[in-house]
């Protein structure tokens, strides 16, 4: 019975709509496309939701389609903010740092450097710029998809301070119309009401709004109390998310709990360490605490009284001010979920799965049924109108984003270049199963690629050589993946290490002179390896510490 409900609660829309409404296009259009407002209709029309790596990432490989194939196409890249470069653009300077509930535009901050060497970052054949540090400091990387907009013409595409609130799939299956509702920003007070606000009608939905942005933040019993009892003459104890980490000085002489060891913990237990009074870091069973940082280890936070962290060992502390979570981020799309949209239900204990789920559902750390972590596979909605850029996690974005746009624009220019929806529910179902034969939990791990049977590359080559099979790239006889990507891959850290001594021994020119294409990149990379290898060989591995680079 409960089944049936919600079975004419589903069709109903679709009741509703029947064929006409999406039919007629005009009868959405509630402002007219700026670009097109005077000439022909566009024969298709785009909308791509972020301009950060995966965003430019898709722009720019549909505008590279043969120009008699998007002949007549509307491309529209919307995003909030006031430059492109996504999180890579800190927050507005000389403004405060929102506080909780507010969040931060971005959550960089003013010491990040790269952890992974900026050759292996790069989109194909786009270099960063003679004599950039290979960890590179965060101005650089937004500099770099600065640099990759303009180089190749993106920017008369992309709409600043343009907020996509909600979108709606008005149709079916077989066909429809996105209802995008955006609001244009008011420059001067972004977070204020909006300039204006206007509806527009697409026929196909690219999402590129990132995963660093809604912070995971765990509860424990008692934190509240422990929150209200600082005690008198001591900095007021606060529990501050890795998204509002800004400068380590705020914690001079301060006690810190550091939760978590991913590259945000890790990077906090690295700074903090150094100036804290004492600074502890909470890891799970699995995690190591970070080499070379001045932290003491501790395991997971059990629960506060008005007085202490207690941790599961049963540990106590009693003099902590600060605690810093470094708990990663969740996958929310607003303007896809309710209140604004139907289409993607956020349900962490959702009971459904790929197979039986009824929409696109996010479980917060994963988003399904998708088509190899890119189409939507939501019963009611065709998969070429609902895309995805960028979900993979543990990945080098811009090549990763590359690899999945080609997928989209042809599949965009011609749907019949994916198999039926059927086919790919059940590859969804077997790429499920062997990631759980590996013991990993498909629902758990999300889009991280961490199965040996979906490793970052050859997660990338497949995607390109499915459109070679089916006839829509030339098969050249290349990988997509450059064989000195696989080559470094997984030497972040050998090479890290490697640019600390360089940095220490104060030779970085020495290294980075002449240093200007892919392939010199590739080589400076593998070099400094082999330079670093034969150094620990006699030296062993040294014990890095925080490392102020310029
Ligand atoms: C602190 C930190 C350090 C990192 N360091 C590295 C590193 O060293 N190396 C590495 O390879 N990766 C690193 N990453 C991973 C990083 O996520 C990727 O490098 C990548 O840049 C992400 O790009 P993206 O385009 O997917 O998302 P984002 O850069 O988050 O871009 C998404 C864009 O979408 C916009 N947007 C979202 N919603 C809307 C909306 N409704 N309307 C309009 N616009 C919207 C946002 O404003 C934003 O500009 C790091 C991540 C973090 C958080
Ligand atoms: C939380 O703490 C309160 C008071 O100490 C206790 O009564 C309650 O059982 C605790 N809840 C959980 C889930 O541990
Ligand atoms: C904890 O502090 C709150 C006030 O912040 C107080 O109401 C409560 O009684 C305290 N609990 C204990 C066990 O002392
Ligand atoms: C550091 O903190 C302790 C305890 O809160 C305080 O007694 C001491 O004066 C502080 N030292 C400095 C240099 O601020
Ligand atoms: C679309 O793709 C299918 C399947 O690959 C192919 O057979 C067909 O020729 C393509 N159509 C066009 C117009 O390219
Ligand atoms: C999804 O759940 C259904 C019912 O619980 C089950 O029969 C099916 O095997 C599951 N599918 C996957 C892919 O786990």
């Amino acid at each position: 019975m409960l089944r049936l409900a919600r079975l004419v609660l589903l069709l109903l829309p679709l009741l509703v709509l029947g064929q006409s409404s999406y039919d007629d296009r005009d009868q959405l259009v509630l402002a007219p496309p700026q670009s097109a407002a005077h000439g022909p209709r566009p024969s298709k029309s785009i909308a791509i939701v972020g301009a950060g790596s995966a965003g430019l990432a898709i722009l720019k490989t549909l505008l590279d389609l043969p120009s008699d194939v998007r002949e007549g196409w509307e491309i529209v890249l919307y995003d909030q903010r006031r430059d492109v470069g996504g999180l890579w653009l800190p927050d507005p300077p000389g403004q405060p740092l929102p506080r909780p509930p507010e969040l931060p535009e971005s959550p960089v901050y003013p010491l990040l450097h790269t952890n992974t060497p900026h050759p292996t970052m790069t989109y194909p054949h786009f270099t960063y710029p003679p004599l950039t540090p290979l960890f590179a400091s965060h101005e650089y990387v937004q500099r770099y998809h600065y640099d990759y907009a303009a180089h190749y013409g993106l920017l008369p595409y992309v709409r600043l301070f343009h907020k996509v609130a909600a979108a709606n799939w008005l149709g079916n299956a077989h066909g429809g119309k996105w209802d995008v509702e955006v609001h244009e920003l008011n420059k001067e007070d972004p977070r204020g009401p909006p300039a204006s606000t206007f509806r527009r009608s697409f026929d196909h939905l690219v999402v590129a709004n990132g995963h660093n942005h809604y912070p995971h933040i765990p509860t424990w019993n008692g934190s509240e109390g422990w929150l209200a009892n600082t005690p008198a003459g001591t900095p007021k104890r606060e529990i501050l998310h890795s998204i509002y980490y800004r400068w380590p000085q705020k914690y001079t002489n301060r006690t810190v709990v550091i939760v978590g060891a991913g590259a945000s913990g890790r990077d906090a237990a690295l700074q903090v360490g150094q100036v804290a009074r004492v600074a502890y870091q909470s890891l799970t069973p699995r995690n190591e605490p970070t080499p070379g940082a001045n932290v003491v280890p501790k395991p997971r936070i059990a629960y506060f009284t008005n007085t202490s962290v207690v941790f599961e060992d049963g540990t106590a502390l009693d003099d902590v001010d600060s605690i810093i979570l470094g708990t990663g981020y969740e996958f929310r799309i607003p303007f896809l979920s309710s209140p604004q949209s139907s289409v993607l239900d956020v349900d962490p204990h959702t009971p459904y799965n790929s197979t039986t789920a009824p929409t696109l559902i996010s479980n917060l750390r994963y988003i399904f049924p998708l088509h190899r972590h890119i189409f939507s596979l939501a019963p009611r909605i065709p998969p070429t109108a609902l895309s995805f850029v960028g979900l993979p996690v543990l990945v080098a974005n811009c090549p990763s984003d590359i690899a999945q746009s080609l997928l989209i624009a042809h599949a965009i220019a011609n749907a019949s270049v994916l198999p039926s929806r059927e086919e790919m529910l059940s590859e969804l179902v077997a790429r499920e199963a062997a990631v759980r034969k590996e013991g990993f939990d498909p629902y758990e791990i999300g889009h991280r690629l961490l199965a040996s049977s979906e490793t970052d590359h050859d997660y990338q080559d497949a995607l390109v050589e499915y459109l070679k099979e089916v006839g829509a790239l030339p098969q050249d006889g290349r990988k997509f993946v450059e064989p000195w990507r696989r080559e470094t891959r997984g030497q972040s850290k050998l090479i890290g290490r490697a640019w600390n001594r360089v940095v220490k021994l104060g030779r970085e020119n020495e290294w980075l002179e002449g240093v200007e294409t892919e392939d010199q990149w590739a080589e400076l990379m593998i070099r400094l390896a082999r330079w670093q290898r034969s150094y620990e060989e006699e030296h062993g591995i040294p014990e890095e510490g925080f490392i102020s680079y310029e």
